[in-house]
């Protein structure tokens, strides 16, 4: 996978071509065409700034506009103050709109000082009618807008863009079509984010993924294969692979094949040491993916299975398709199988509905499951999605006491969780530098937990045996282990 191809050999006097990725190559050509021009202006490189709001998804779909926005010639700046800036939008929940409006509002004031700025907007937002509309109006300053289905054709509407004056609209409704083989720019060199599939047919009732993200459509495995085995090349050894439900992976292809037999593929993949995946829906989660998890040397000891509601009334609401007894006997049977694994889970309070009732049950089954972690989120009400039109929106006062209620709880459990791998030893991936302290390294273990230990910085992207000495709530302060 990812034939680089050479940006110098491309003709640009002949007409682009309508095969993909060969035409955004021929676009990415166009643009360095541009950059060229620039840089004999100006003395300097343009700089490129990218923002990305929303997923594990988003952030690996900014790895793939940086990658272009470098092929043309773009050096990336730390913040806004650039020639290009492209924000990577989320609409999942209303706040994640908000972000991004709060984040264009000052835009608009850098464009003042700097008019020849472009600024692009992609990503799930965008594929709302009323965003676009609202950005049409009070917006126009933004120079390019563009969704989820055609991100692969960023080169070509980043080529127009520099030559344009007008504000640049693509949306499509959906499509069929993955465009393999186009640069992708990773923020790690020794981990990485790999799509197994793109959008989602669940439909759960609150969320507005499938509307923004299309029908769900699987990689081919050759495909996912060939990426890692290009990415275990260049030194990758930890790669995450992603979807919105990793557990219905492969079974519309012309070949189904089942997601455990995919981690079985992978994990015959030499270099690569660490796999870990997000999301699985509990629906689709297999008794052979529990098998495989428990055999592999390399799947980690972690596992995001989204609860959202412990109320079988809530969930069938929610359109989850399980009930709190099958919830449960799946967690369970999780934990007995793989004891030393880490559960992690996303909860939503304040469904349509829902009551004090619904509440406590949702309650009983973080306690239950003594989750290592969970995201909790206030319920946003999306439009187009059918619980915005569901009656009994629970009141703001009643939903913010469940939410810190609810987060007392989950905070206890992920204390205790977290406290019962104090002392021992583990293997980390050695990720960063300390933010707050340079002399201490930061390590992520299988199971996701964070250790800080003193260290030499030229670790980073090695994997090492770590002691947790002391644990410090939601981490560890621990000391490295001579090889
Ligand atoms: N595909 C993943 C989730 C993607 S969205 C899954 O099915 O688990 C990430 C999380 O955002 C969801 O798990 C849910 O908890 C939360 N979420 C989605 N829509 C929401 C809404 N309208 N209001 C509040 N939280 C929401
Ligand atoms: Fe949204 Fe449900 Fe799809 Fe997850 S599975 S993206 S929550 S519709
Ligand atoms: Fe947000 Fe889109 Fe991900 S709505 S959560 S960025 S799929």
């Amino acid at each position: 996978m990812y034939h680089e191809i050479d940006l110098e050999k491309i003709e640009l006097k002949s007409e682009p071509p309508a095969k993909e990725p060969d035409r955004q190559y021929y676009f990415m050509a166009k643009c360095r065409e541009w950059v060229r021009e620039f840089e004999q202006k100006n003395g300097r490189s343009p700089l490129a700034f990218t923002q990305t709001f929303g997923c594990q998804m988003n952030a690996r779909d900014s790895e793939k506009l940086t990658g272009i926005l470098r092929k043309a010639g773009f050096v990336e700046a730390e913040n806004e103050q650039a020639d290009f800036v492209i924000y990577n939008t989320c609409t999942v929940r209303e706040n994640a709109n908000l972000k991004v409006y709060g984040h264009l509002g000052r835009l608009k004031h850098e464009k003042k000082q700097n008019p020849k700025m472009r600024i692009a907007l992609c990503g799930c937002m965008m594929q709302e009618p009323e965003v676009v509309e609202k950005l049409k109006k009070s917006y126009r300053f933004v120079d390019l807008i563009f969704g989820t289905h055609n991100i692969f054709k960023f080169a070509e509407l980043l080529a127009k863009t520099l030559e344009s004056h007008e504000q640049i609209i693509d949306i499509w409704e959906g499509t069929e079509e993955i465009v393999e083989d186009l640069p992708a720019l990773r923020k790690y060199p020794f981990k990485s984010g790999v799509n197994i599939m793109f959008g989602c047919n669940n439909f759960c009732s609150y969320c507005i993924v499938p509307y923004v993200r299309g029908r769900e459509r699987s990689r081919k495995p050759e495909d996912i294969l060939g990426e890692i085995k290009t990415l275990a090349e260049e030194g990758i050894s930890e790669i995450m692979l992603l979807g919105q439900n990793v557990n219905s992976y492969g079974k519309t292809l012309k070949d189904p094949i089942s997601f455990a037999e995919l981690l079985r593929r992978v994990e015959e993949m030499e270099g690569i040491a660490r796999i870990r995946f997000m999301t699985s829906h509990p629906k689709d989660l297999s008794p052979e993916l529990i098998e495989v998890m428990k055999e592999s040397r390399k799947i980690c000891r972690h596992l995001h299975l989204p609860l959202q509601s412990g109320s079988t009334r809530i969930l069938k609401a929610m359109n989850r398709k399980y009930t709190k007894e099958q919830y449960l006997e799946l967690a369970e049977r999780i934990r007995r199988e793989i004891p030393d694994i880490s559960l992690t889970t996303d909860i939503i309070v304040g469904f349509p509905g829902e009551t004090e009732e619904d509440f406590l049950e949702t309650l009983d089954v973080v306690q239950r499951v003594r989750y290592d972690n969970a995201y909790t989120f206030v319920y946003s009400k999306r439009t187009g999605t059918p619980a915005a039109s569901m009656e009994n929106q629970v009141p703001e006062a009643e939903v913010k006491s469940r939410f810190d209620r609810l987060l007392a709880v989950v905070q206890e459990n992920a204390r205790a969780q977290t406290a019962r791998f104090a002392d021992t030893v583990q293997e980390v991936l050695i990720e960063e530098v300390n933010e707050h302290d340079p002399s201490l390294l930061t390590g992520r273990m299988s199971n996701n937990l964070l250790v800080h230990f003193p260290g030499d910085p030229s670790l980073i992207g090695s994997i090492q045996k770590v002691r947790l000495e002391s644990c410090k709530g939601f981490y560890y302060m621990g000391s490295l282990l001579p090889k």
